[in-house]
């Protein structure tokens, strides 16, 4: 597959990048800024500089599926989180473009047990996620736990009901679940959780609804 990945340059988006540069796929990294192209041309990729906030048609164009890494850090959370996602999902759509993976959050429906702090940002999260399942694209909705810089340990637990909503995991864990949920057909038009633990990527992603 051709792969867009929005946020190439983030910290998930770097994990992301390079294990798609590594894979059978073709991988282009959307950057905003020209500085980022060297280095994700380091990474293997294709860059395109587009912005969220702008028009992000010829960023998606020729691709089959697009992996969202982006995230506005908390500035900007309705024109980035929200309305950027939302830009690019309809870009995405106009282009004939097949497959959606979203990086999502953990507590995107549940805001009000969040701290104050964050209920913006998850509330915005939800809304462009609701938007993408109305979608016409076969989206895939991964909302991990808190992300860490630990090594990636190949290992996570899945699930739609986490009883708690503490955990963490790791970035490069999370970029691995992103990109094999591009091919793996249990997560289509699934929305579920990710923290550390047990089971392998793979298999966590065979029936994200049991394990
Ligand atoms: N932190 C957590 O614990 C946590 C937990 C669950 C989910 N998440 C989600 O995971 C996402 C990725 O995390 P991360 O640590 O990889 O974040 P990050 O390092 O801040 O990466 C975000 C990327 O989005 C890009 N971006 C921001 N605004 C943009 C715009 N208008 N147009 C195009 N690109 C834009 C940034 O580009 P620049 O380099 O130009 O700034 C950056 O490359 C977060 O944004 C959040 O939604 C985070």
């Amino acid at each position: 597959m051709h792969v867009l990945v929005a946020g190439a340059h983030g910290q998930v988006g770097q994990h992301v990048t390079s294990i798609l540069a590594e894979s059978d796929h073709d991988v282009r990294g959307m950057i905003r800024s020209e500085d980022q192209i060297e280095a994700i041309e380091e990474l293997g990729a294709e860059p395109v500089v587009a912005d969220l906030t702008e028009e992000v048609s010829h960023a998606v164009e020729g691709c089959d599926a697009v992996v969202f890494a982006a995230g506005s850090g908390g500035d900007a959370v309705w024109d980035v989180d929200r309305d950027g996602a939302i830009t690019l999902m309809e870009a995405a759509e106009d282009q004939g473009v097949e497959r959606f993976v979203m990086l999502s959050s953990i507590s995107a429906d549940t805001p009000e047990e969040a701290p104050e702090a964050l209920r913006d940002y998850l509330n915005a999260k939800a809304e462009a996620d609701e938007r993408l399942r109305e979608s016409d694209l076969t989206y895939t909705i991964v909302r991990p736990g808190e992300l860490t810089n630990e090594n990636g340990t190949g290992r996570i637990r899945t699930s739609t009901e986490l009883e708690r909503t503490d955990g963490d995991v790791p970035r490069e864990d999370v970029a691995q679940t992103l990109v094999t949920a591009l091919t793996a057909e249990r997560t289509k038009g699934r929305t579920f959780e990710v923290l550390s633990g047990d089971d392998t990527i793979e298999a966590a992603l065979e029936d994200p609804l049991e394990s």
